[in-house]
């Protein structure tokens, strides 16, 4: 951090004491003012509920510029991301802060794929849940277990730890998300197979069968990786923070990753993009692109509870880049398969351009975000909706480790513990019971 000569002096008008705090420059984007002597020095806390003025933590791995619409992981643009790295390179990147060159990445990816595999014992674990289970809480469920089943990699404040927990949990995410599935629809599991890629050995691992070979299709594998690295990590949204603060108090990363996954699965979360397919199906049943209006009419009324899923974020103010690279793919995979007609993309599209030109949505800076194109794509490539949220989880693990591990890391890191406005009942006496 770099401190500001401009200094921010707090004063309040019952003549108390005024205070001056530090400010501090990032690389980019806004100060920051330090308010941690705050309490000390005047008996206040301050108030902001949702973190709407908050910088929570200084992180060095992913930037957004909300108004810009412009994500960097690590200083690179998501966009050259996409087109020139896979997400085994992105890993790299968000985990030690560089693209690895050639021999890195050999040794990176072999590492990786080297743990895809999990303990035997996990499949005895999944089968205590109903088949009808939603793979969310499957997948909580099962990434807290790996902690006891991978005690060499659970003390959070062993770097080596930290580093075997980090490889594990990315390369056994995929098997566990597939596990879920192949668990749900009632079919063997299928064993990962280490000479494919990451994305091709998921998809072998989610669709093949032991009764025949399994071809994996290029342009779909390429989908699903990019589906990986546009989710890898986005700063301190909701599931990140609470990896960190869930691991702040030194539980171990399978425990705080855990964490992440429940807060992922919230419908203005993770959850979006499952919400999303399930809007368009519901559109479409009711009559497709003639109902679009009907339908905008219910978003706009305050009272009628409705939302465009896929709609709005709290940082993009603009296009997020994500929903435009999101797009391309979808566009891609669709015409791949053939189904370049497909009417729950068509009335996307709709949706969308309505959207963009009304007054509501432009003057609330209301803009497509990554999960209005990402279930289509999903569901064009077979995953059931239900899953989305899981491959959200699958892809954004190494954000969350990344984060937890930049956190463990800073010298200045201490249990997160927020503070609050109480505006309860003051001390009072119990009653007895026949009093009350
Ligand atoms: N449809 C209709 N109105 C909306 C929407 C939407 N999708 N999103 C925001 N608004 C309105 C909101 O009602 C409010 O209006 P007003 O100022 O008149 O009260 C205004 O826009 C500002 O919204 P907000 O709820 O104060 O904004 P927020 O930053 O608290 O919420 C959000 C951000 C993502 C939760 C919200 O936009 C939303 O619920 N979107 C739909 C769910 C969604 O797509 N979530 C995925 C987020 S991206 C993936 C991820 O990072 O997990």
């Amino acid at each position: 951090m770099t401190p500001s000569d401009v200094k921010a002096t707090l004063s309040f008008s019952d003549g108390s004491p005024s205070m001056d705090l530090p400010i501090y420059k990032g690389t980019v984007g806004p100060d920051v003012i330090d308010i941690r002597k705050l309490y000390g020095q005047t008996g206040k806390f301050t108030y902001d509920p949702g973190f709407l003025s908050t910088a929570s933590c200084q992180s060095t791995i992913t930037y957004i510029d909300g108004d810009k619409g412009e994500l960097l992981y690590r200083g690179y643009p998501i966009e050259q991301l996409a087109v020139h790295c896979d997400y085994l390179d992105t890993c790299y990147l968000l985990l030690y802060g560089e693209l690895p060159n050639s021999e890195q990445r050999g040794t990176f990816h072999q590492r990786v794929l080297n743990h895809t595999m999990v303990n035997e014992q996990m499949q005895f674990f999944l089968r205590g849940f109903r088949r009808d289970a939603h793979p969310m809480a499957v997948m909580t469920g099962l990434v807290g277990a790996l902690s006891a089943f991978y005690h060499d990699s659970t003390d959070i404040n062993n770097p080596e730890h930290r580093e075997i927990a980090a490889i594990r949990l990315i390369a056994k995410m995929p098997t566990l998300v597939a596990m879920a599935y192949k668990y749900s629809i009632g079919q063997p599991f299928i064993y990962p197979k280490n000479d494919l890629s990451y994305a091709g050995n998921f998809m072998r691992m989610m669709f093949a069968t032991p009764c025949e070979e399994y071809k994996v299709n290029p342009v779909i594998e390429r989908a699903l990786d990019r589906i990986f690295i546009l989710h890898a990590d986005h700063e301190q949204n909701a599931s990140t923070s609470t990896v960190r603060l869930c691991g702040s108090s030194g539980t171990n990363p399978f425990a705080a990753i855990a964490a992440g996954v429940a807060c992922l699965w919230g419908p203005a979360h993770g959850g979006a993009n499952e919400a999303c397919l399930n809007m368009l199906t519901e559109i479409q049943a009711k009559g497709g692109v003639a109902k679009v209006g009907e339908f905008m009419n219910q978003v706009k009324d305050k009272n009628s509870g409705v939302k465009l899923m896929g709609f709005g974020h709290r940082v993009y103010k603009n296009y997020d880049p994500r929903a435009k690279l999101m797009q391309e793919t979808c566009k891609e995979v669709l015409l791949e398969l053939g189904l370049e007609n497909d009417p729950l993309f068509k009335l996307a599209m709709s949706l969308e351009k309505i959207a963009l030109e009304d007054d509501y949505f432009v003057a609330r800076k209301l803009y497509p975000n990554v999960d209005f194109y990402s279930g289509i794509v999903q569901r064009a490539i077979g995953i059931p909706v239900q899953l989305f949220t899981a491959i959200f989880a699958l892809a954004r693990t190494v954000g969350w480790i990344a984060q937890l591990n930049e956190m463990i890391s800073d010298p200045e890191y201490k249990i997160g513990r927020p503070r609050q406005l109480f505006t309860g009942a003051a001390a009072r006496t119990v009653k007895p019971v026949e009093q009350r």
